[in-house]
């Protein structure tokens, strides 16, 4: 019995295969390599280059490893690209996400666990927002996401799939072994971008938009370690797996970091002191959106082990060395 990982050999699922092999598990990467590398795939789990849309391949790959859960990261994930490309982001996130639950259910698949969002919640009245708070997301990238949401509750009440949809909060930071990271060029992240300032891959870095309603005027982000969202995953699998019902739940630690503490916390820990610019607001941009926890630390036990700033942008320091090398 194996696990299928869409987007394997991407930022968060390469790191969710190390932590599956880690646990004894077999597992199957499935990745069109658009925005992953095959060197990001761990030893030890079998990568197929293909599509979630293709549909025999899918098929075959259920059949073939006998696929008893599919955890699903394949999609695009840049919310400005969204808004200039929304029909890209529903064929990528919406569309082929359905035909991936359709293989499911047809494969005869027990679990599915789905990446979506935060921006699912678009601009929360209040913070932490709890899973049922309103849900209105106000980028395509949201709303493709939420459409999958839909889906997926929709089949597994029809055909007996259970399911765990995680609401990843602002991930960041790195494998801590150093084997894996967020290799993406071009990124527009916060800590990336800021890391690679502090590293000299850009000039300066801007903060945009200084006059929100928050204490020191810039947005207020939850950002997560990488490892501990993927704990979350392999801690809501071994739930389902136990019988535990279906479940919807956010996956931030509950606490904010405004624009200014991270550059400065970047700042402190590479000891470089980079230039910054005050620029304007970014469109689209929630002034803070920080994540209520309790329902997948009271349904799986999830417990965080890198809750503290300094050690995500330490982790995500040593990475950008480490890629900054493979690239010379
Ligand atoms: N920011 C800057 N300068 C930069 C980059 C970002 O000031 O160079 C600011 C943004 O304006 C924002 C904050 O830093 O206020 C965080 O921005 P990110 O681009 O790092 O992340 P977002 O909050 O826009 O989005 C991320 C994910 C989404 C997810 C969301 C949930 O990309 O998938 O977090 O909060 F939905």
């Amino acid at each position: 019995m194996a696990i299928l990982v869409t987007g394997g050999a991407g930022y968060i699922g390469s790191h969710m295969v190390h932590g599956l092999l880690a646990g004894g598990e077999q597992v199957v990467v499935l990745d069109n390599l658009t925005t992953g590398f095959e060197w990001a795939v761990a030893q030890g789990a079998k990568l197929v280059v293909g599509d979630i849309a293709d549909q025999a391949l899918v098929g075959k790959l259920i059949a073939e490893h006998h696929v008893e859960a599919i955890i699903h990261f394949a999609g695009s994930i840049v919310v400005p690209e969204s808004v200039s490309d929304p029909l890209g982001y529903y064929k990528n996130n919406t569309v082929n996400s359905r035909a991936l639950i359709e293989c499911a259910v047809k494969g005869g698949v027990k679990h599915f666990i789905f990446s979506s969002t935060a921006a699912v919640y678009g601009n929360p009245e209040k913070v932490p927002v709890g899973e049922d708070d309103p849900i209105l997301p106000v980028s395509p990238y949201g709303s493709s996401k939420l459409m999958t949401e839909i889906m997926l509750r929709d089949a597994a009440f029809a055909h007996g799939l259970s399911y765990g949809i995680l609401r990843y909060f602002n991930v960041a930071g790195a494998d801590p072994q150093g084997r894996t990271g967020q290799s993406t060029k071009g990124a527009t992240h916060l800590i990336k971008v800021a890391v690679e300032t502090a590293l000299g891959r850009r000039a300066r870095m801007d903060v945009f938009g200084t006059n929100y309603p928050t204490p020191d005027g810039t947005c207020l982000r939850d950002y997560i370690h990488v490892t501990d969202l993927t704990q979350a995953h392999a801690d809501l699998l071994a739930y389902l797996r136990k019988g535990g019902a279906s479940v919807t739940a956010n996956c931030g630690y509950g606490r904010g970091f405004s624009v200014l503490e991270v550059i400065q916390t970047v700042k402190k820990v590479s000891g470089v002191d980079f230039k910054v610019e005050m620029s304007e607001r970014r469109p689209g941009d929630p002034a803070q959106i920080i994540a209520s926890s309790d329902r997948i630390r009271a349904l799986s036990g999830w417990k965080p082990q890198y809750d503290d700033l300094s050690v995500i942008v330490g982790h995500a320091l040593a990475w950008e060395r480490k890629l900054m090398a493979k690239r010379n």
